[in-house]
């Protein structure tokens, strides 16, 4: 492990040991900026690292062919783009593209599992629909469907809830816990880790600063030196907690001061 990767001649990702734990929801937290995006992308086998070694199953994802590992791994990027002429229906059957033989039709299993993975995401209704006239939200839920189609064993999700009303946003994290496959999520809120992950880890000006249960993990000393916030953290016995941010002191007559 201990993966590194530069741009600009300075390190963005900085010696990060990271081992994922079969059938876990592990949470990557972190500043703008901190390497997520980057790291994800060595894990993903998309970028590869200056120093370290990503490893699947003990095999180098380097050496693993394309195909073999987009069975084994799906990934849903922070800014994930699509054909513009596809129906909401094609998006998801992408999703199938590494079980096919190359040229072979959707067999009837293949159709099921792509009605499966739209029901999932609530998108049935969109089944029909173009690309383009689809909202943010609605895109990223296709992508998620995508995702789940592909059934991999390890599945990376780069911000999945950006575009999500609450509804959707705390459907889709429950979603894919209860898969029981391996999830990878950066996650901005850091409520959201709490609630679903295993363990969180917080990547910080590309190092990993914590790994662990949300509890152990998110103390106030930790999201006011990672963070730049004060919060107040209520711990649960079974290992989880709910944070209540505190409003920065920026404008102290501001009348929300006073109601706080
Ligand atoms: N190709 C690149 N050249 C220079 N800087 C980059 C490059 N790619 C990413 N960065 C910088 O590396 C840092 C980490 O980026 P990223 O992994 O996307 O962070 P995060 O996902 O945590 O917001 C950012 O400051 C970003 O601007
Ligand atoms: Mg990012």
């Amino acid at each position: 492990m201990d993966l590194t990767f530069k741009a600009g001649g300075r390190p963005i990702v900085d010696r990060v040991s990271l081992d994922v734990h079969p059938g876990e929801f592990l949470a990557l937290v972190g500043p703008n900026g901190s390497g997520k995006t980057t790291l994800i992308s060595m894990l993903a086998g998309l970028k590869r690292p200056h120093a370290g070694t990503t490893a699947l199953d003990g095999r180098p994802v380097e050496g693993i062919a394309r195909r073999d590992l987009a069975k084994m791994l799906a990934l849903v990027e922070q800014q994930a783009g699509t054909g513009e002429r596809l129906t909401a229906r094609h998006v998801v059957e992408l999703g199938r593209t590494p079980h096919l033989r190359p040229l072979s039709p959707l067999s009837q299993t293949d159709h099921a599992i792509v009605a499966a993975a739209l029901d999932a995401v609530d998108m049935t209704p969109f089944t029909e629909r173009l690309w383009p006239s689809l909202s943010g939200g609605e895109r990223q839920r296709l992508h998620i469907a995508r995702a789940l189609a592909q059934e991999p064993r390890i599945l990376i999700l780069d911000e999945p809830t950006n575009h999500l009303d609450v509804e959707h946003q705390l459907g889709l994290l429950a979603l894919v816990r209860s898969r029981g496959i391996t999830v990878v999520a950066a996650l901005h809120d850091l409520n959201h880790a709490a609630m679903f992950a295993d363990r969180i880890a917080v990547m910080d000006h590309g190092r990993l600063v914590a790994l662990g249960a949300p509890a152990k993990v998110l103390t106030p000393e930790r999201i006011a030196e990672t963070f730049k916030v004060r919060a107040f953290v209520e711990a649960s016995p079974n290992g989880r907690c709910l944070i209540r941010y505190a409003v920065p002191a920026t404008r102290p007559k501001d009348p929300i001061h006073e109601a706080s």
